[in-house]
């Protein structure tokens, strides 16, 4: 099995190889070798330019198995020229697959019927074909059943031809001593200068050899050629993404606003809310809510665990916890069973403890709240002073007052209380109540001395008596 990696991909207009890029969180080529890693190939060979070292050090770090062997292609010209140069490398096998890097909607069941049709046919060649709502750019198939007849260049293509939406992918299974038979008599006197593979098609045709045509499903989108080709291609992927943690037991409120990675876990009886964004290695347990208007990046969901309208980066939250809205949890953050993060609160590295609660806007960096812990509003850490980030420790069971100052680093005992509005520099015993602010007086008589000052007149702008404040 050979998957060319090489090209340049000059029309995606950026410095990163085309096959690196990112469809549902995982590169394009990262789909592809998975897919062909799934049914088991004797070698996996990946063609890439030595140039862009880049290529084959992402690929060493997905621990594929059977581990792909790299071919260096030099200057890549054209995918002919691309197969050519891993002869040597398939050297000794019947078949070779090709596939490219950049078509990642390629399945590993695709592959295998690729390959059943093209051995049971004993055709010198099987290519695959897909079904495109615009074919408009690719060669058409004109196929006998499930021979092919011709492959039609859209420049060579009549408008009859033209209406025809089966294109060639470049997804091919050769007999090995036909395709390097052939490959040499392909030439480069085209507009690009390159040398093609599809070229050994007609090749083979004129030599008298079969050649078998597969249908595959591409959701009628192909290739990273462009960005509007990513777009796509990540449309296709994602939906196929979600049908499958539907078959699952997941339930998507909006599956066209869902958007979730191909690595990402969701336990059955979940719900995913709609423009919901679940990231990375994220796994969400069984019957959690997700959404609406939720991130939640590389972290955890344990089961029953609500999330709302909150992003959440590299964080874990335990059972039946809940987070939200308008919660930002940093990475670091660890929500356990039964506790919340509620309205407005951001939390840094923090461990909230079973069944405490940061209710109501709150800052919470790098402080390990104990058990049963209630966080009044308004309530922060100041966890930084300029130069170094400090701890705060807060007992199970204890009570911060609203609108607390935590001064780090601060330790907060079990059952200890803090009086609201306090700034807490010294560390409070368990069970004491901390009180830092001033005693409160009241100044008798105030007002009227105020209005009478103001010839009368009410506070706020006001008219006078029964006035109202236009403030
Ligand atoms: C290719 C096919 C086209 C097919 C389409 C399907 C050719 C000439 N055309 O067009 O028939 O419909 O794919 O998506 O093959 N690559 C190398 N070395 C090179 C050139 C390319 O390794 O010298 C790799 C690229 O990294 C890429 C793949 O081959 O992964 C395809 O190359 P690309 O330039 O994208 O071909 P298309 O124009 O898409
Ligand atoms: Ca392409």
């Amino acid at each position: 099995m050979v998957v060319l990696a090489a090209g340049l991909g000059k029309r995606m207009k950026s410095a990163r190889p085309k096959v690196l890029h990112e469809v549902c969180g995982r590169p394009s080529l990262w789909h592809v070798l998975r897919a062909a890693a799934a049914i088991r190939p004797e070698r996996l060979v990946v063609v890439v330019s030595k140039e862009r070292s880049d290529v084959s050090d992402a690929v060493a770090t997905w621990s594929l198995r059977p581990a792909p062997a790299f071919v260096d292609q030099g200057e890549p010209l054209g995918t002919g020229h691309a197969v050519a140069a891993a002869k040597k490398a398939t050297f000794g096998a019947a078949d070779v697959l090709v596939l490219a890097g950049d078509d990642p909607l390629v399945t590993a069941g695709d592959l295998r019927r690729l390959l059943a049709s093209h051995r049971r046919s004993g055709a010198a060649a099987t290519i695959g074909t897909a079904l495109l709502a615009d074919p408009t750019g690719y060669g058409r198939v004109i196929r006998r059943g499930n021979e092919l007849v011709e492959i039609v260049q859209e420049v060579d293509a009549t408008a009859e031809v033209r209406r025809v939406r089966e294109v060639s992918t470049l997804v091919y299974a050769f007999r090995r001593d036909a395709l390097y038979r052939v490959l040499p008599k392909v030439g480069r006197a085209n507009r690009q200068r390159e040398y093609y593979l599809p070229d050994v098609i007609s090749l083979l045709k004129a030599g008298g050899e079969r050649v078998g045509a597969v249908t595959m499903d591409f959701g009628g989108a192909m290739g990273l050629n462009s960005r509007g080709g990513l777009a796509d291609v990540s449309r296709v992927m994602r939906a196929r993404i979600v049908a499958a943690h539907e078959a699952n037991g997941v339930t998507f409120i909006d599956p066209a606003s869902a958007f979730v990675d191909i690595d990402v876990r969701i336990g059955a009886e979940s719900v995913v809310g709609a423009l919901t964004f679940l990231e990375g290695a994220t796994r969400i347990g069984a019957a959690c809510s997700v959404g609406p208007s939720t991130r939640i990046v590389d972290s955890t969901v344990a089961d029953g665990a609500e999330v709302t309208f909150s992003i959440v980066r590299g964080s874990r939250v335990g059972r039946d916890a809940s987070v939200g809205p308008f919660a930002s949890l940093r990475p670091g953050t660890v929500i356990e069973e039964g506790a919340k993060a509620g309205t407005f609160v951001e939390l840094k590295a923090t461990r909230v403890g079973a069944g405490s609660k940061v209710p109501h806007l709150s800052y919470m960096g790098d402080a390990t709240i104990g058990r049963g812990v209630n966080i009044g509003a308004g309530s922060i850490t100041c966890n930084y002073d300029g130069y170094d980030k400090r701890r705060t420790v807060i007992g199970d069971e204890a009570f911060v007052g609203s609108d607390t100052m935590l001064i780090a680093p601060v330790t907060i005992g079990r059952r200890a209380w803090t009086a609201a509005g306090s700034a807490v520099s010294k560390d409070v015993p368990p069970g004491a109540l901390a009180v830092e602010r001033a005693e409160q007086r009241a100044v008798r008589g105030y007002d009227e001395r105020k209005r009478r000052a103001h010839g009368g007149r009410a506070p706020g702008g006001g008219a006078g008596k029964g006035g109202r404040n236009r403030g």
